[in-house]
């Protein structure tokens, strides 16, 4: 696997990236659903060894601070939101109030996954079915700020929605050592189980009034550096790629998924965004050299195992490291998905249309 061309920032892309911030806001609400890839700041309060809220995380964020984003700055969603034309981040489901629910919430929540058992071993999380239970709760406010439910539908039509989710049902419970509820399943087995349960959410955050949604796939996993620890790799493949295989299979099944939502809801607009191809292809690679061990100190044992040690020693160079900690993305990676996944450099980037065009349709 041509795993030397991971995720780079090319120069291009970040032209890309500041001339867009001058654009006006694209959407008037942005809604994020998933897991600590989009989280930034619901776990804070949460019973739970999935946390960030400690240095050296945030160590590039403005102020520098810890803020609950697993990276060491800003995560997809805030550069989405930027891209989006934001001028802040769409705030975390826990701290939001009154009518800056208007402008989108983030429900994501680290170690979350679409099953309701996955991510378990860590502690609480807010499941793809709470967090949609949570936006249940948003709806009704927005309903009593505008009015009522009617003027709340008209909303919700315009506003975007990605929903980035399924890794955890992978690293933090397929792949978890047994007891497994599911290792006994056949991945593809378990990949039609995830399906199953994923298509019924999709079809809710649809019956809630949404309509613009974009779904990103779950990616290259059995690359991240905690994998690689835990699982032998063989054929001289810098990955697990039986864990690449395994995700696959649902990737597979998503995207045949999507389409049958476009096909069959009216006016539904759903898009697929393909991590793999974002990571595997495209635009050059300046910069970035450590494909393969994390930027932080990591715990190496307990529940916490992989994540960035508190206050453990964190490398200088950053903006070269692919991974900040055992299972997490850099900002810098983050920055490239979220333009890709905006603009979409290769045309098996997005399906059938990139978040660019998914707002302006
Ligand atoms: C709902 O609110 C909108 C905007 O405030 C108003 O124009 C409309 O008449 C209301 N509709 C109903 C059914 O009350
Ligand atoms: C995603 O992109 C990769 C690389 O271009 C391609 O091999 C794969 O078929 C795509 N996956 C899906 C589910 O479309």
């Amino acid at each position: 696997m041509a795993i030397t061309k991971w995720i780079f920032l090319s120069l291009t892309m970040m032209m890309t990236l500041t001339l867009t911030l001058t654009h006006d806001q694209q959407v008037p609400c942005f809604f994020i659903f998933g897991d600590s890839q989009s989280d930034n700041g619901n776990n804070n309060p949460l019973i739970t060894n999935a946390k960030a809220d400690y240095r050296p995380y945030g160590i590039d964020f403005p102020g520098a601070v810890p803020t609950g984003r697993f990276t060491n700055g800003k995560n997809m969603a805030d550069f989405l939101a930027e891209l989006l034309g934001f001028s802040d981040s769409i705030p975390p489901f826990v701290a939001a109030q009154g009518s800056a629910i208007l402008k989108g919430l983030n429900y994501a929540s680290g170690a979350a996954g679409i099953l309701d058992s996955s991510g378990i071993n860590l502690g609480d999380r807010f499941c793809m079915n709470r967090q949609l239970q949570n936006h249940m709760a948003t709806i009704d406010q927005i309903a009593a700020l505008l009015g009522n439910q009617t003027a709340a539908d008209i909303y919700l039509r315009q506003c975007l929605n990605v929903v980035n989710i399924g890794g955890n049902d992978y690293i933090n419970n397929y792949y978890q050592p047994p007891p497994s509820s599911s290792s006994s399943l056949t991945p593809d087995a378990f990949a039609d189980e995830l399906i199953a349960t994923f298509s019924l959410q999709l079809r809710s955050l649809y019956d809630l009034g949404s309509r613009k949604v974009a779904v990103f796939g779950v990616g290259l996993i059995g690359c991240i550096p905690q994998e690689i620890s835990l699982y032998p790799i063989t054929n001289g493949s810098p990955c697990v790629d039986s864990i690449n295989i395994a995700a696959g299979l649902f990737n597979d099944r998503l995207v045949s998924l999507i389409n049958d939502l476009n096909t069959n809801l009216p006016n539904a607009q759903f898009t697929y965004i393909n991590v793999t191809s974002i990571a595997l292809g495209g635009p050059s690679l300046i910069g970035v050299k450590v494909l393969d061990a994390p930027c932080c100190e990591v715990q190496k044992a307990g529940a916490a195992a992989g994540q960035c040690l508190p206050d453990g020693a964190v490398c200088g160079n950053r903006d070269e490291y692919i991974f900040f900690d055992n299972f997490h993305p850099t900002q810098i990676s983050y920055s490239m998905m979220a333009s890709r996944a905006y603009r979409a450099s290769l045309p098996t980037d997005t399906s059938p249309v990139d978040i660019e065009r998914l707002v302006r349709q």
